[in-house]
């Protein structure tokens, strides 16, 4: 069954970039650039990887993504990811990146599309994975700096497919950021937002109806409202669940006690994603694994977590085909 899964075919729609900053190339890029750390080795700063909610792991989040200067630096995160993907078997994946984290240290916007467009681009020619690259707004800033970032994006519009939204959910509901979102979908962009990670069923609710999602980030919290669920299913919105995060950040006491399984019965289209790997143990496959360990997921479910995935993704629908 291991191998099944290693070899399974993935699809990958929840991955923040910065997320996938190993301590290895952190140290290396600190050197390079001259950046001091709080940590004195690799190890210390695996070891303070330890969150008790979501908060907790992003102050640590941002502050590793102090490292990420030139372009180059952009690159190398972003092909150290696309590598272990080849190793996963990934097919294809939806990359998120945080403009903000950059733009407030006064990293230019150009830099950091450039860096991680132009090792998508080596990853589609060599590696043969595709991609797409979504734009986050962060969720505990205003929404004047979220319209100041969509500005800011115009001229990189055929590098970007969607806006997201991402970092504090409590207490930074997505109706804030209804505008914000109304703009973007002019120019074309699709939506996707992180709703019911920590946050309430009432947040799913809002990104769908005032922010136009055409998936949920997370959206795990969607089983106390069982009507939700139910609504969930029948409109086929799809939820990005990421396993080892949700664990990690205490959203479940214990993987036997997550509701994947639950939801993947109910027919909602849930997906499989590894959202920050470097910080939360572990990429696709070991997601994958994780799941299937506790809850005992047949082959069948399995293959249709890679399924549900491809239908949710945001190719057209002849290079949908293609992936099969
Ligand atoms: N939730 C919210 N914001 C984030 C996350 C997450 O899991 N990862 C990176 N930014
Ligand atoms: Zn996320």
């Amino acid at each position: 069954m291991e191998d099944f899964i290693r070899k399974l075919p993935k699809v990958e729609l929840h991955l923040h970039i910065e997320g996938s900053l190993e301590p290895e190339l952190m140290f290396t890029l600190a050197e390079r650039n001259n950046i001091s750390l709080p940590y004195a080795s690799v190890e210390e700063a695996r070891n303070a990887y330890q969150f008790t909610d979501l908060q907790s792991f992003l102050d640590i989040y941002y502050q590793g993504a102090n490292v990420l200067q030139t372009k180059q630096d952009f690159f190398d995160l972003t092909w150290a990811y696309l590598l272990r993907c080849q190793e996963d078997n990934v097919i294809h994946t939806e990359i998120f990146f945080d403009p903000q984290t950059h733009t407030q240290r006064g990293i230019p916007f150009a830099t950091v599309v450039a860096g991680i467009s132009d090792a998508l681009e080596k990853a589609e020619k060599e590696l043969g994975i595709s991609s797409l690259l979504i734009m986050c707004f962060l969720r505990h800033l205003s929404e004047q700096d979220a319209f100041d970032t969509l500005e800011q994006a115009k001229p990189h519009l055929d590098k970007i497919v969607a806006v997201g939204l991402d970092s504090s959910e409590l207490g930074h509901p997505p109706e804030k950021f209804s505008r914000v979102f109304s703009a973007s979908r002019q120019l074309g962009l699709r939506c996707v937002a992180h709703a019911g990670e920590e946050g309430p069923p009432a947040n799913i609710r809002s990104a769908i109806d005032d922010l136009h999602v055409e998936r949920i980030d997370h959206g795990v919290k969607c089983a106390s409202d069982r009507k939700l669920v139910d609504e969930l299913a029948r409109m086929k919105m799809p939820l990005t669940v990421c396993p080892l995060s949700n664990i990690k950040l205490c959203v479940f006491s214990s993987m036997e006690q997550h509701n994947f399984l639950y939801l993947l019965k109910k027919g909602v289209c849930v997906t499989i994603n590894s959202d920050d790997p470097a910080f939360f143990g572990g990429y696709m496959t070991d997601n994958f694994l994780a799941v299937h360990k506790a809850l005992n997921l047949t082959r069948p479910q399995l293959v249709q977590c890679t399924m549900n995935a491809i239908e949710a993704c945001f190719l057209n629908q002849k290079n949908k085909k293609n992936l099969l």
